[in-house]
């Protein structure tokens, strides 16, 4: 019987510097071949449950969970016995027992702990309430591959503007901080990032030589940054507050004035779903700084480039 910890990815930071860069180099190797490695050999199967809805997250956890040579059993959690409120140690007991991995998209950061408390297979954030972060590691990705590699990452700034209290905020913060990146935050007062986020990321920078800075202005935030990147101003579990939510992001929105004050080769993300005329324009995001199909397609490769890691750590 193996005497290793599981390794778990609930947070950007359950991933060291060293480790961050291991996943993201492996990344780039399943960018170039997409068979390059295929640890699930055999019909292994690899859970992935949603309590949110999901496009890019379903369809490259289960494309790439095919392309490693194993099962994507996707479940939508109110299908499911967890919906009806079997407990989330009890779902874990069950699934570990079954599956390689769990990859589950939830509401709060404590049900996903949870799961991993009674899991003996790693267990994946696919997105919560507090963080994404593997869609932090695609987004490094995407600079790595459009910058000449992960070494170039380190040093670079990443400017967020937007609901700098969500979890897309929360993890550029943390994995970018990790990834040795100079991030600025910008958001309007009432929609800034928790206090011990930004301190956490903030102890993360000054171990890689980053920097993590919280601004409320959208100009200082972009001001000569190297990325450019927003999110939705309504998050999944939002939609109560839309109306309240209309006006204060609007000076945060990224249209071409706004990207006047970033570096003259900046480049522009999305995680995606887009909604052109809100945080983003049509001109930014369809213009040619943005890199947001590549940011899409890179979810897989660093998806498999994690699991493969995280799979072969737990062994
Ligand atoms: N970016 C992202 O996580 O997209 P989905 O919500 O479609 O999975
Ligand atoms: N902040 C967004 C990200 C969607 C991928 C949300 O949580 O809905």
């Amino acid at each position: 019987m193996s005497t290793t910890a599981v390794r778990h990815f609930l947070r950007d930071d359950d991933l060291s510097p060293a480790e961050q860069r291991a996943v993201l180099e492996l990344g780039l190797a399943f960018r170039e071949d997409r068979y390059v490695r295929s640890p699930l050999r055999g019909p292994q199967a690899v859970a992935v449950i949603f309590d949110k809805p999901s496009t890019r997250t379903r369809v490259s956890f289960s494309a790439g969970i095919a392309e490693l040579g194993g099962y994507p059993l996707v479940i939508d959690a109110q299908s499911s016995q967890l919906g009806r409120g079997e407990s989330v140690a009890d779902t874990a007991r069950v699934l570990d027992r079954q599956c390689s991995a769990i990859v589950w998209r939830t509401f709060g950061q404590d049900r996903l702990e949870e799961m991993a408390a009674y899991s003996s297979v790693p267990v994946v954030n696919a997105l919560t309430d507090a963080f994404h972060p593997c869609q932090i590691l695609a987004d490094l990705l995407t600079v790595a591959q459009l910058r000449g590699g992960v070494d170039a990452i380190a040093g670079q700034t990443l400017a967020y503007v937007g609901d700098a209290a969500n979890n897309m905020a929360a993890s550029y913060m943390v994995g970018g901080a990790t990834a040795g990146m100079h991030v600025r935050v910008g958001g309007p007062q009432g929609y800034l990032p928790a206090a011990d986020v930004v301190a956490r990321a903030q102890e993360i920078a000054a171990e890689t030589g980053g920097s993590v800075t919280v601004v409320t202005d959208a100009a200082d935030a972009v001001s000569g940054a190297d990325v450019v990147v927003t999110d939705t101003w309504i998050s999944m579990g939002d939609e109560a507050s839309a109306e309240e939510r209309a006006r204060p992001f609007v000076p945060f929105q990224v249209d071409d004035a706004l990207l006047a004050h970033a570096a003259d080769d900046a480049i522009v993300l999305h995680c995606l779903p887009a909604y052109r005329g809100k945080e983003i324009t049509a001109e930014v995001i369809d213009g040619p700084r943005s890199a947001v199909w590549d940011e899409a397609e890179n979810r897989l490769h660093a998806q498999k480039a994690l699991l493969t890691w995280l799979l072969e750590e737990s062994a």
